[in-house]
């Protein structure tokens, strides 16, 4: 019999959110301080992270009054997979936000009907995430020799992985003005006793860790070798800081090896998204890596359009960074993308209440969606387009069409 509404413990918080701003902040009490900063991160100054956000605030909307469309379809397909919304799971390679990290994800993903990207520096390994939800693109950075990374296609391939992911954008850029959560090496006592003053103020967190079988062990097991045991979140890194950085060809020869559906993430440019069709990709993400790469690229969604412009007619063009509320993801369509990734937002929702957490957010996302569809008189997110938005004068970043900057000399004037 289910307990009357009178007996429930009226202290108990409501577990449903209404937005993915309330999501972060149940994120922020719940999780130790280390944990949480790991998520906001963002490089240096952190001026790209704040624009990915602040630009979306830049764009307005002109809703009408009366015509509304009464049925609304936001339903498309990204690289061969039916999504029943317009956003995918971003890959993110971040451990200790809840014992069943990954799987929890995929499952909110399979459940609301869209697809998992997951990270090779997830703490999950493919074959679960790919068992909870079928719909998933293995994501990869260029690390390691060729032969490991055949190996590390192989595996997602044979785990059911249906595209593959190939995030490029990363420049080792380190320090923030903030400060970086500090990330132990491994997490044996002398760990536990140096970070306990930060976990004991987070009894959930810690409890439900310690009811899944224990702490977290920071390893990244979609990068073991076959039959050895998973490198710590740190030997990864190192093994990625010491390969030698791809070219165009070993972009193209990574689409070759693994044959299928194939996505390059962290486009910024104009030349870098012809290119990217060159080496025959099926879709790119406009991307800064959520303010993760070179601080001071421009916010993901002012690159859009450009490059939406430039090659949406020979690839799928879908963004990610900085994407808080379903109208963000309507202005990103209107803009060229055929759909985005969340990132940060999926984090906090799963900080909050696990896979129903993260089912909450894609639930407000889609909510969002058909608000801003419903305002806009819009009956399909194929009908979106620019004059659907208000669009400041210099919003736009067009970037890699001229010739670079700083080729040419520059006459400085004399003293006067
Ligand atoms: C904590 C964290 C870890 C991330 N790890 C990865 C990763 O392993 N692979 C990857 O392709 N992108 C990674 N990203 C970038 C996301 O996939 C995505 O581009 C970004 O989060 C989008 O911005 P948003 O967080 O504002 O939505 C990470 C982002 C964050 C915040």
């Amino acid at each position: 019999m289910p307990t009357p509404a009178w007996l429930q413990n009226p202290w108990k918080q409501n577990p449903w959110f209404e937005s993915v701003a309330v999501a972060q902040r149940r994120a922020r009490k719940r999780l130790p301080a280390p944990v949480y900063g790991a998520l906001v991160a963002g490089s240096e100054r952190g001026q790209t992270v704040a624009d990915n956000q602040a630009a979306f605030a830049e764009l307005g909307f002109a809703p009408h009054v009366a015509g509304h469309r009464a049925q609304r379809c936001m339903a498309t397909t990204v690289m061969g997979q039916e999504v029943s919304l317009p956003v995918l799971i971003s890959p993110t390679g971040v451990q200790a936000v809840h014992p069943d990290g990954e799987v929890a994800v995929a499952r909110a993903a399979a459940a609301r009907g869209t697809v998992m990207g997951l990270s090779n520096f997830a703490s999950k390994p493919v074959e679960e995430v790919v068992a909870a939800c079928p719909s998933t693109f293995f994501q990869m950075y260029w690390t390691g020799d060729r032969d490991v990374m055949v190996q590390r296609m192989e595996r997602a391939r044979a785990a059911g992985a249906k595209g593959l992911i190939a995030t490029l954008d990363w420049s080792f850029s380190m320090g923030r003005d903030w400060g970086s959560p500090e990330i132990p090496e491994k997490v044996d006592l002398a760990t536990m006793v140096r970070m306990a003053p930060q976990v004991i103020g987070k009894p959930m967190w810690l409890a439900s860790f310690l009811r899944s079988g224990g702490i977290p062990d920071l390893t990244a097991p979609n990068l073991a070798p076959p039959g050895g045991p998973a490198p710590t979140f740190f030997g990864a890194y190192y093994e990625w800081m010491t390969t030698p950085p791809p070219s165009w060809e070993d972009v193209e020869w990574m689409r070759r090896q693994w044959g299928g559906p194939f996505m390059l993430k962290g486009v910024c440019r104009v030349d870098d998204a012809k290119r990217a069709v060159d080496a025959g990709v099926t879709a790119i993400s406009v991307s800064n890596h959520g303010g993760n790469n070179l601080d001071g690229t421009p916010a993901a969604i002012r690159m859009v359009k450009p490059i939406a412009d430039a090659v949406g007619g020979q690839v799928e063009v879908v963004m990610d960074g900085g994407i808080r509320r379903g109208s963000d993801v309507v202005k990103a369509l209107a803009l060229g993308a055929r759909a985005v990734l969340i990132g940060r937002a999926y984090l906090w929702g799963l900080a909050a209440n696990g896979q129903a957490g993260v089912e909450n957010v894609l639930d407000v996302l889609r909510s969002g969606i058909d608000s801003a569809l419903l305002g806009l008189g819009v009956s399909d997110i194929r009908e979106l387009a620019p004059g659907h938005l208000i669009v400041p004068d210099g919003f736009h970043r067009v970037l890699g069409v001229q010739a670079p900057l700083m080729t040419e000399k520059v006459e400085l004037p004399g003293p006067a």
